[in-house]
């Protein structure tokens, strides 16, 4: 028995998360461990995408949130810019005729106008080739940061009382959530950090709330199926009490 066919019998599958976020690091260190360049750690990274899609898909994960390119990464070298935009581009063409094979929905999350055109034309052709697909939903955040998305649902909530549409008493949490680049879609129940650091860097802070947090310092290439199965399992031990009592939540 290999490992990973160990780990997935212990894995429960009634309780597997709805909803995954992952924030993909540690892809230069995987480089420089090696003295190869950053971006052979971005390219060994696209083989860890295709890897976490298909084991998402085999669980049964409805939502997989991945955060590939912040707005604070806009600030890189330039180089590393343009070839993790060229990069970008290139495999979601090349990973298409798979996603669709394998039922998957691409959605884009971020401010997608500052991508540069060659790779958003193929991004959004992605996003359309795949919009009738029924299984796992694959939301890339690039150009995304939870501030700027909040700010743009302050903005859009602001113009509509502004037109006289909405009542700011009739504001509520769901309002907030209905505005945000993700709305409609349940919040992650596991959020998962490669790399060894231990914060959000601008992720999804309002969705996160009640997250389950996991962090590995497994870096983003060598996230493995072994790997991912470790995570689901330690999300599976947890008790999600959402601020009631241990005994409440065993009562229910
Ligand atoms: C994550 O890896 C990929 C992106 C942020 C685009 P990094 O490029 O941040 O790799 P480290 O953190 O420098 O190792
Ligand atoms: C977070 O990684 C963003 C992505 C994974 C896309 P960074 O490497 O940019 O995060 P910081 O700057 O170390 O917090
Ligand atoms: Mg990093």
């Amino acid at each position: 028995m290999t490992r990973l066919d160990d780990l997935l019998t212990q894995i429960d599958h009634s309780r597997i998360p709805r909803h995954v976020a992952i924030i993909m690091d540690g892809n230069g260190r995987w480089a420089n461990l090696r003295g190869r360049p950053r971006s052979d750690g971005h390219a060994e990274g696209v083989t860890s995408v295709h890897r976490a899609v298909e084991f998402s898909s085999d669980m049964g994960i409805e939502y997989l949130t991945l955060y590939a390119f912040s707005t604070e990464n806009w600030n890189r070298p330039q180089e590393e810019v343009d070839t993790l935009m060229h990069l970008i581009g290139w495999a979601i063409e090349r990973e298409l005729p798979e996603l669709l094979r394998n039922n998957v929905r691409i959605h884009l999350i971020g401010d997608i106008d500052r991508i540069p055109d060659d790779a958003r034309r193929r991004l959004r052709n992605s996003e359309q080739a795949t919009a009738h697909c029924t299984g796992l939903r694959l939301l890339m955040c690039l150009s995304y940061s939870s501030r700027w998305e909040i700010t743009e649902a302050a903005r859009r909530l602001a113009r509509r009382v502004s037109d006289g549409d909405l009542d700011p008493e009739s504001i509520s949490e769901q309002s907030i959530a209905d505005n945000l680049a993700t709305a409609g879609i349940p919040d992650p129940d596991l959020l998962i950090r490669t790399g060894g650091e231990q914060r959000i860097s601008n992720f999804l802070l309002y969705q996160i709330a009640y997250s389950e947090l996991y962090f590995t310092n497994t870096l983003w290439p060598d996230f493995d199926k072994v790997a991912y199965a470790e995570a689901i399992i330690d999300f599976q031990q947890r008790e999600r009490r959402f601020g009631k009592t241990s005994a409440q939540v065993n009562n229910n």
